[in-house]
This record gives C-alpha cells, structure tokens and sequence, in this order.
C-alpha cells in the first residue's frame, strides 16, 4: 500500500478521494495490508506510545464509566499528526454493551434529535426502541420485512444540535446532500447526558485536557456499505478543546489527512471500543470513514455477552447492568452496525454564541423533508453535513 500511496500522489492532485475510493471499493476488495491496527499495539516508526496523565483519574473514577485503570491504556500517538491520541479499546471488560445499550436504547430518545425527526413526526419517533425491538429480536422470516425505526437510525445529536438544514449537489460525487450547517446556536439546546458528559471528562483529563465540557454529541450509525464523506469539524467555537471519538460493534477504516483537503491520508482500523483524541494541530484534519469491515475476532463487543462487571464495581459506577432482552437487541444489531460518537466542547470558557436570527432553530427540521429523497429501500438514504465547505455522508452509494 505505501506504493499504492506513493502513486497516487503522484498522479493525481486530490490524493484523499484518491485513497478513500481505494478502500470503498468492494469488488475487488482492496489490500487492507498497510492500514496500521493499534490493536496490535506494535510500535514503529509511525506508531509511538502516548504519554498520559496517570494521575488525572484514579482507578475508582475510571471504573464508574467503565474503563480500566488510566495505567493499563494502550495509548499511541502518530508520527507526523501532534495532537492526535489512539486509545486501543480502554473499557472493562463487560461495560461496552452498556455504552451500546446508551446509544441504541437511551440517546435516539427525546428530546435529542434524530434523523427520523426530519420526516417522520414527534410522536411516530417518540419510542425508537420500544418500536424496534419486535422486529429485531425475531429471527428473520425469509419474508422481506419493513425495516425497523432502529435500523433506519442515521444520526442522533445531543446537546447544542446541528442544524441540517442545506441541500447542494455534491462536487466530488454523484448525487444530492445534506450540508451540515456551521452554526451551534444557543437556542436549540437540550440537556447534554450526564454520564456521557462523565465518560468524556475522564478520558480527556488523562490525554491531559482537564476540565472538558461535554456540549455536543454527534451519534453516527453504519450499516455494512455506509461511509462517511472527506470533512473537517470546525464548527466549534473553540478549537483548542479536544474532540473525542467512540467506535462501537463493526469495525471501520478511518482515514486521517492533513490541513489540505488533498494531503494524502493514513489509514487506520476503528475496532469496537477504541477511542481516539483530536487535538491540537490534529484537531482541525481532514477525516473520513470509507468503509466498515467485519470486526475480527476477539473485537466485537458480542464477545462480552457473559462478562459482567465485576461485583466489586457494581455499587460505584454509572454501568448499570443490562437485561437479557436489552442485551440480545444490542448484539443483534452490532452484529452488522457500527455506532461511532463524537463528543465535542463548542465553546470555551466563558465563551457564548454570537447572536443568531432564531430562524435557525427547530423550524429549520421541517425544511429537511425528503431527507431520504431519492432513497429506493431506505437505505439508500444519505445524509450529508458539512463544515464550512466539506460533506459528509451516511448511507450507501
Ligand atoms: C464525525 C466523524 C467518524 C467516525 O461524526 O464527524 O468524523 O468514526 N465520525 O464515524
Ligand atoms: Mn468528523
């Protein structure tokens, strides 16, 4: 693959699209054998271990979220991308399917915003799961069955909400999308979750950034032939403040680039559990996910089926334990999805939104009918976002 790389460089000027077509392309498959697993934990020339801060989070804090001691982490930084923390699978064994169940169960509730918000009203979207979980939790009938509110699930947002409020066609592909608009506002905010909020906190105060506020959260679901298009996120107000990533169930290759949109990326696997850190100079790259790979053994978050939290634990953590049945609908749908959340800080301290026209609140859901226009089986459907001048798409092409 560094020759493949290198010749793309060469011969073309938009090396990024270059690459990230490479790995979306399915037939026939690429050659995955230079994308660099940190699972492996194998230091090299590019692969160096991060320093952490030990002593930010003690044992105790770190188990109520459910990770391991800040000491057992397997944290790596890159060579050539300062600022940028990998932080290989850092949860007690046990506590990911809790996570899972936040982001399936929990999140897609009101009054967060979903997708299904844009065309679907308040009260057919009011109980995602409660309305999902029939048709999950039956083996399938050979019979094609409508999808379920769950498994048509995109995007969910918590906090200070994007506005998804443009339509263009896309420059770089076929098609129409989504633009994410650049603007937070003040006004269309709901409560962000506490122990998300926690989660956060923790992680980002041993990559040294303590008090991190927790303010935005963006809930991305991938089935098998999803991708999520070439962007940076900028639209925080301030970029000193990290911005964490969460990967659950499927695997994924991301791609981290440079300053310029065309700065050839390098490429990585996203197992379930991994967390990575964008900071500093690495805050404001160029990213995207290509494609989602089946997660390789040893690396679902179905092999935790059994393992429940130690008992020791059970008293002091925001992991509640997780019925059977709650269980066999998570597994079942990570079996084929991959859940990423990023987290975001949106403004620094004592920072506030400039004034905003208030057209840019809740109104602007209704002009984003037909978000799924276009779609033949649902899930066609993309969706785009954009900073300032990027996409991003979910959904097959
Ligand atoms: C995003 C993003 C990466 C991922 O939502 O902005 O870059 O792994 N997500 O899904
Ligand atoms: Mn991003």
């Amino acid at each position: 693959m560094a020759k493949m790389a290198a010749s793309m460089v060469e011969s073309g000027e938009d090396a990024f699209r270059k690459i990230f077509k490479f790995y979306k392309r399915r037939n026939p498959p690429p050659d995955f054998s230079d994308v660099i697993d940190f699972s492996r934990g194998v230091p090299s020339d590019k692969v160096i271990p991060a320093k952490l801060d030990l002593v930010a989070v003690s044992d105790t804090e770190a188990a109520r979220v459910g990770l391991q001691p800040v000491r057992d982490w397997r944290a790596f930084s890159l060579q050539g991308y300062p600022g940028f923390i990998f932080i290989s699978n850092p949860f007690l064994l046990g506590s990911q399917p809790f996570w899972v169940r936040q982001c399936l169960k929990t999140y897609p509730q009101k009054p967060n915003v979903c997708n299904l918000d844009m065309h679907m009203s308040s009260s057919d979207t009011q109980d995602i799961w409660g309305k999902s979980i029939h048709g999950l939790s039956c083996p399938p009938s050979g019979k094609r069955e409508p999808k379920t509110l769950l498994e048509r699930l995109r995007w969910v947002t918590l906090g200070y909400h994007y506005n998804w409020d443009t339509k263009t066609k896309d420059p770089w592909s076929v098609g129409v999308m989504w633009l994410r608009s650049h603007t937070y506002s003040a006004n269309h905010y709901t409560p962000f979750p506490a122990e998300l909020n926690l989660l956060s906190f923790q992680i980002t105060a041993a990559c040294g950034f303590p008090g991190f506020n927790a303010e935005a959260g963006i809930l991305n679901y991938y089935r098998s032939d999803s991708s999520l298009g070439i962007h940076v996120d900028e639209s925080e107000l301030d970029h000193s403040r990290p911005l964490l990533s969460f990967s659950f169930g499927q695997s994924a290759i991301f791609l981290l680039g440079g300053t310029c949109r065309h700065d050839p990326p390098t490429a990585m696997y996203m197992h379930s559990g991994d967390v990575m850190v964008m900071s500093g100079e690495s805050r404001l790259l160029y990213h995207a996910v290509p494609c989602i790979i089946p997660a390789p053994q040893g690396h679902t978050a179905l092999e935790m089926e059994d393992c429940s939290l130690a008992s020791s634990l059970r008293d002091s953590t925001v992991v509640e334990q997780m019925s059977e049945q709650d269980w066999a609908v998570c597994s079942r749908y990570i079996q084929s999805s991959r859940v990423n959340v990023t987290i975001r800080q949106v403004l620094g301290p004592g920072q506030s939104f400039p004034e905003t026209p208030s057209h840019h609140h809740r109104t602007d859901a209704g002009q984003t009918d037909g978000y799924h226009e276009g779609s033949v089986d649902g899930e066609r459907s993309k969706r785009m976002r954009s900073s300032s001048c990027d996409f991003v798409d979910i959904g097959k092409t």
